[in-house]
């Protein structure tokens, strides 16, 4: 007899450069009852350490080397067509990805970024943000279009800055925050 399933679940994909410990987070995310998302694949643009999560977890991982940048876009192209991927979480990807590679995922690609956008797109969001003698920081996590950090928000959150506010002390701030926006981000979309 065949077993039964829930209702199906989103096939995703997370792009990562790094440490991927969002990448880590989903993971663990995904794998409750309430996520919208099964992850099935892991791109990373050269050996990242976060990789090891997607060896721990099994889940199928490629790295694409993007020094020839249409290239290696065709090439996630054609393994998310395979994969019968729809939606793609960006957690500390550090390329931009072209608009002809972002139309082909209109409305179906996301990011998180560790600062209050609008304020400080781009990179060495903390130190900018400590040196403007800001208030506070922040992380969003938004839609991705064309533009650099610029599309619609989903959800974000402030953290605050303390007198004597150090770059790593609010980093790990906001990464603590990143964990709970990213997941919360996604349940919004599909609820
Ligand atoms: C996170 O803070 C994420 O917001 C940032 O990179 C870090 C990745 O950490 N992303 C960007 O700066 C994108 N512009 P992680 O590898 O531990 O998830």
């Amino acid at each position: 007899m065949e077993k039964l399933t829930g209702p199906k679940k989103i096939k995703t994909a997370i792009f990562i450069s790094g440490r991927g410990s969002n990448l880590n987070n989903l993971i663990k995310f995904a794998k409750t009852k309430k996520s919208p998302i099964i992850i099935d694949l892991v791109i990373a643009n050269k050996q990242a350490k976060g990789l090891k999560y997607a060896d721990q977890y099994k889940i199928l991982k490629k790295i694409i080397n993007f020094k020839k940048s249409k290239i290696a876009e065709q090439k996630i192209l054609s393994i998310l067509e395979k994969k019968k991927i729809n939606f793609i979480c960006l957690a500390g990807f550090m390329k931009i990805l072209s608009n002809n590679f972002i139309k082909k995922f209109k409305g179906k690609i996301i990011n998180i970024h560790p600062s209050y956008l609008p304020k400080y797109k781009g990179l060495n969001t903390s130190v900018r943000a400590l040196n403007n003698n800001e208030k506070f920081s922040g992380c969003t996590v938004h839609y991705v279009n064309a533009r650099l950090d610029s599309g619609k928000i989903i959800m974000q959150k402030k953290v605050k800055i303390e007198k004597n506010e150090s770059e790593a002390s609010l980093d790990k701030k906001i990464i603590k925050e990143e964990h709970k926006l990213y997941p919360a981000s996604i349940l919004k979309i599909f609820n």
